[in-house]
């Protein structure tokens, strides 16, 4: 069967670049979005448009047809914003109250990051196929340091918490995974470029790439790299089965050699 990769969050800001980067490998892309008509003028009838929302599993089981790989770009904002999609009943007061409880809020808002980041992530893992080559998901730098700062602050509305439950149920489904944890990300999202600029896309940081394991790392990290990696590990048995931290740091070589940053991962286990 050929490869076919299906994109949920093709339209974020790395889920562009992951489109543009396996078109330019020539991969057959499926992408799974909320808004067809944004898709399409992004990525120029180059891709198979499926309409669906990770949150309702019965629109994402059609997208799944004689996929062979997924790369899980999906996420919403660590803090409340328009996109957690709050309910015309919310009022004022209870917004300030739930900086003291911000359970209070997930009630009012459909697509906070527990939502997206841990039952939605379950809602694809159900949906895959048995004989899914790979489930690549693009995580978080501080989920094992939830308790330190900067974090700490991060996880106020539980980001993390819902970043770790997904990578979990991804991990224990017994699918074969990499999972990408980046740092801040820069290289700001090309959401209003074409496809062809998306393909000459380069990130302007003149650092190199650097993997971590254990949560240790802290810093930026270019959409740009973590696109390349969500891709490049699709084609290394190295990458598979592995979790590890990406950030921007040291010299930038002219071409990253990610079959070695990969099998790198492997010995240091
Ligand atoms: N920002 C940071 O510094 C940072 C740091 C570490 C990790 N991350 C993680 O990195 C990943 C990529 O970040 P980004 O800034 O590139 O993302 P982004 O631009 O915010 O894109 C998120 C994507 O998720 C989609 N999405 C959201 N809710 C959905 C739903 N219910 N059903 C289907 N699709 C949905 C959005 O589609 P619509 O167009 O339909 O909304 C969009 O395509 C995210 O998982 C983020 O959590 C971010």
């Amino acid at each position: 069967m050929a490869d076919l990769i299906l994109v949920p969050g093709a339209t974020g800001g790395v889920g562009q670049l992951v489109v543009s980067k396996l078109l330019e490998k020539g991969l057959s892309v499926r992408i799974l979005t909320r808004d067809a008509n944004k898709a399409a003028k992004m990525f120029n009838d180059k891709v198979e448009i499926f309409v669906g929302d990770i949150r309702e599993p019965n629109t994402i089981s059609p997208a799944m047809l004689n996929i062979t790989s997924i790369i899980c770009c999906t996420g919403t904002t660590a803090f409340p914003s328009a996109r957690w999609e709050f309910d015309s009943s919310i009022n004022p007061i209870e917004l300030g109250l739930a900086f003291f409880d911000p359970k209070l809020l997930e009630n009012k808002a459909k697509n906070t990051p527990l939502k997206v980041d841990f039952q939605a992530i379950k809602n694809l893992v159900a949906a895959v196929p048995k004989n899914l080559k790979r489930f690549v998901f693009v995580s978080s730098c501080g989920i094992l340091r939830k308790n330190y700062f900067p974090f700490n602050i991060l996880n106020k509305f539980g980001v993390l918490d819902a970043k770790q439950a997904g990578e979990d149920a991804i991990i224990n489904s017994g699918i074969p995974y990499t999972i990408i944890r980046p740092g801040r990300l820069i290289d700001r999202p090309y959401t209003s470029y074409d496809l062809n600029t998306l393909l000459k896309a380069t990130t302007n940081g003149k650092l190199g790439v650097i993997f971590g394991k254990g949560d240790k790392l802290a810093g930026d990290t270019s959409r740009i790299d973590v696109a390349a990696a969500c891709v490049e590990s699709l084609f290394y048995p190295s990458a598979a089965n592995q979790v590890f931290e990406l950030l921007n740091q040291g010299e930038r070589p002219n071409v990253i050699d990610w079959e070695k940053l990969f099998y790198q991962l492997t010995i240091d286990n």
